[in-house]
């Protein structure tokens, strides 16, 4: 099954080198808080660069139906007028928002204070995933969940009518989780606490700030602890998105493995929150150059140029950059079965509870192409067979999962026979020019 029902099997496969400048979509993580925090805010924000993938396109859609109103003026360019805290209208219908985690989780917690109840759901990958991690905070503010067995959509929200602020240690590593108390804490009186053993995304803290809210930090036993004060007045803002480094990836893991390639992929984020992937690939031998370091929308970016690299080496990804790096590694392990020597990620198992189980979904792909990996609960070792030697050959399944689907595309490129895919269509739920994007730079992917 796919996004919209119709399955789009693809093919890639080896072409000529890549060459070319690789200008990618907007970061997704930041175009959601975006339109959530413009929904927030009295008055007009301005957004620019918003990605029009469709898990932002079913925020922005989620986001009218609690009262803000949403408009497109041209490409990447919207505007939202916010209701303020507390303002959420209750919505006359059911909230279907597709395939993402990251909408359905941060949306919650934005509803979770307000005297409303809303009813959520999802595509059958999104369906799967578990929300329990959300509503168990959004509990202790007062509100109560009623979902289907294991904490599944669909689920419905009775927001709290009178929310007190929490004191929460986020039990695992998910800035989706750290963003929905967060977002949860804006309408509860007081100061909520939120606490991370490790380091997340920081990007709502980031956007938090820049709209008004009062934030603090401190070091405390169990981690870093964020202290956000309630009912502020958020004050609409121009929102600059950058480009997301988690769809830059897939051009830039592109140009590494394929033959004589060389293209410049500009405005990549650098936050360190989110850049595991490209300390990673350096310390594999990686030819990329990090060229014109600069801010962009309060984020620090670089302009990267990458060269095919014949000579990577398997390295082993230690497990305190996995958070950084977490939605990478299915392309990691593409770019590692075309290095010499083993790559070995451990502290992953967060990654059976995205979009699909991607240990299980990238471990059969691999094996069908030739590649010998091993696996367990929490590790994805991939052994590599150096550049040009993964025999391909193989039609992989995606799940339902845009980044498997994009990372076996791109192993087919340098692979010695085509590789397909059973289902392209969820690409447009993150990256909808990732066709015409690398057919630019002289990819051979085509439908069927
Ligand atoms: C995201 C957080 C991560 C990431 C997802 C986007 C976000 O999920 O995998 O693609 O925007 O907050 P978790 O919070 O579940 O780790």
């Amino acid at each position: 099954m796919s996004v919209h029902g119709e399955s789009v099997p693809m093919t890639s496969r080896r072409a000529g080198p890549l060459k070319g400048v690789a200008e990618v979509p907007g970061d997704k993580s930041i175009s959601h808080r975006a339109l959530i925090l413009g929904a927030l805010s009295v008055g007009e924000t301005k957004v620019t660069g918003l990605l029009e993938g469709q898990d932002v396109l079913d925020t922005a859609k989620a986001m009218r139906a609690f009262g803000a109103e949403v408009t497109r003026h041209g490409e990447g360019s919207w505007s939202v007028h916010g209701v303020g805290v507390g303002g959420f209208a209750e919505p006359s219908d059911v909230i279907d928002c597709g395939n993402s985690g990251t909408g359905v989780r941060l949306i919650m917690g934005t509803m979770a204070t307000s005297p409303i109840t809303a009813t959520f759901t999802g595509d059958a990958s999104l369906r799967k995933r578990p929300m329990g991690r959300v509503t168990d905070p959004l509990s202790l503010f007062g509100a109560r969940a009623y979902g289907r067995s294991g904490g599944r959509l669909p689920m419905t929200i009775v927001g709290a009518a009178d929310p007190v602020p929490v004191r929460y240690v986020v039990p695992v590593p998910s800035a989706q989780v750290k963003s929905a108390v967060l977002l949860a804490g804006l309408n509860a009186p007081g100061e909520t606490v939120v606490i991370e053993k490790e380091p997340t995304r920081d990007h709502s803290e980031r956007m938090l700030k820049g709209f008004g809210a009062t934030l603090r930090f401190e070091e405390v036993e169990e981690g870093r602890a964020i202290i956000l004060t309630g009912r502020p007045e958020l004050l609409p803002q121009a929102v600059a998105v950058p480009r997301d480094p988690s769809s830059a990836a897939f051009p830039v893991c592109a140009a590494l493995i394929v033959d004589g390639s060389e293209i410049l992929v500009p405005g990549v984020s650098q936050n360190p929150t989110r850049n595991g992937l490209y300390v990673t690939l350096v310390e594999m031998g990686a030819n990329i150059a990090f060229e014109n370091p600069r801010e962009e929308g309060g984020e620090p970016v670089a302009d990267l140029r990458v060269r095919f690299s014949g000579d990577l080496k398997g390295i082993e990804v230690p497990e305190e950059r996995a958070a950084s790096m977490i939605d990478e590694y299915p392309i990691l392990s593409v770019v590692a079965a075309y290095a010499e020597g083993t790559t070995v990620m451990r502290g992953v198992k967060e990654l059976r509870v995205k979009e699909s189980d991607r240990i299980d979904a990238m471990a059969r792909g691999l094996e069908a192409c030739g590649v010998k990996i091993e696996e367990d609960e929490d590790t994805l070792i991939v052994h590599g067979m150096g550049a040009g030697g993964v025999p391909g050959g193989a039609t992989c399944k995606t799940h339902i999962d845009h980044r498997i689907a994009m990372s076996f595309l791109v192993l087919g490129l340098a692979a010695k026979n085509a590789v397909s895919v059973d289902d392209g269509s969820p690409i447009a739920t993150s990256f909808p020019v990732f066709e015409d994007l690398m057919a630019g730079l002289g990819a051979e992917i085509a439908r069927g």
